[in-house]
């Protein structure tokens, strides 16, 4: 299969990290996507540090090959223990999934932060909930890590899930969604405690976008000050034209509708691992390409109700 390279790199130890590229789908229309999901070692939260990092480390590399443009950490887990190692490492930009703690803790009252234990027990998330404690000092935030709720969502059973089995009890202002896979039952969750439910998706969306745009600036500039010495493009021929074979490739925004075909064209000769959505393209890299392709559908149907 003929992936192209550049495209914007998703992770996640499995479906969860669906819910951040259907986001940022919305945000960067015509982009090209990556999506691991390191499903076959999911879920990642009760398992110890050094194997996390072991497992992102082994997808970085696969985006690094590809020239990844951009990477997103769609794991709140995986961010809380080795986003810092993986942004020393590598100089693709990282952005992290970081849970909603502080718009939450805007309300005041019992905010519950609901996560992974190893995102719960991460000094990140302490240092967050840290700094909104001293911002909105009328919330009372308590982290509740949800043991089993990830894994079970991963068996794509979270149409039918009984939250009381996997859900602290309480009567909290509002709820922090810390972990993505908990999206998929985002409005169970509000219904479940009566309150509204916070989740980082938008945010990320937003940065990448930013990251991205910033990048193909970079790109346009480098590109025009080169065309501005070359002789060759200084024949009569139209812009578009004279510039078709030269113009740089820009990784997630394929801009003619050439670029889009040959993307297309090589989506479709093997559809089982890859998922096209009109002139979207994610390929999926990950060990369970099918399950991920399929959670991604179910996710986007269920979504648009
Ligand atoms: N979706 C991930 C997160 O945001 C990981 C869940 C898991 O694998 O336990 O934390």
């Amino acid at each position: 299969m003929r992936i192209p390279k550049g495209g914007i790199a998703f992770f996640d130890s499995g479906i969860g990290g669906l819910t951040v590229l259907a986001e940022c789908m919305q945000s960067i229309p015509d982009g090209v996507f990556y999506y691991y999901g390191d499903n076959a070692h999911a879920p990642y939260g009760n398992l110890p540090q050094k194997q996390i990092r072991r497992y992102v480390f082994r997808a970085m590399k696969k985006f690094k090959k590809l020239k990844a443009s951009a990477v997103v950490l769609a794991c709140n887990t995986a961010t809380a223990v080795c986003v810092e190692e993986l942004r020393k490492k590598y100089e693709i930009p990282i952005i992290g999934a970081e849970p909603a703690v502080c718009p939450a803790a805007k309300l005041g009252g019992e905010i519950f932060v609901l996560a992974t234990c190893a995102t719960c027990e991460s000094q990140r998330l302490q240092i967050l909930c840290k700094k909104a404690r001293s911002l909105y000092p009328d919330a009372k935030i308590t982290l509740q890590p949800c043991v089993e709720l990830a894994a079970k969502i991963e068996k794509e059973d979270f149409l039918n899930i009984d939250l009381s089995k996997f859900l602290p009890k309480g009567n909290p202002t509002a709820v922090v969604l810390g972990c993505t896979h908990y999206i998929y039952v985002k409005e169970q969750i509000e219904n479940f405690y009566g309150c509204k439910a916070y989740d980082g998706n938008v945010g990320i969306a937003k940065r990448l976008q930013k990251i991205i745009r910033l990048k193909n600036e970079q790109k346009m500039e480098k590109f025009n000050g080169k065309k501005h010495f070359c002789k060759k493009n200084r024949d009569e021929r139209p812009p578009n034209e004279k510039n078709r074979e030269k113009r740089p490739f820009l990784p997630p925004l394929s801009n003619t509708k050439n670029e889009k075909e040959k993307v297309n064209e090589c989506s479709s000769k093997k559809g089982d691992e890859i998922a096209k959505r009109g002139d979207f393209a994610v390929f999926y890299l990950g060990n369970r390409q099918k399950t991920n392709m399929r959670s991604f559908n179910l996710f986007l149907k269920n979504r648009k109700k």
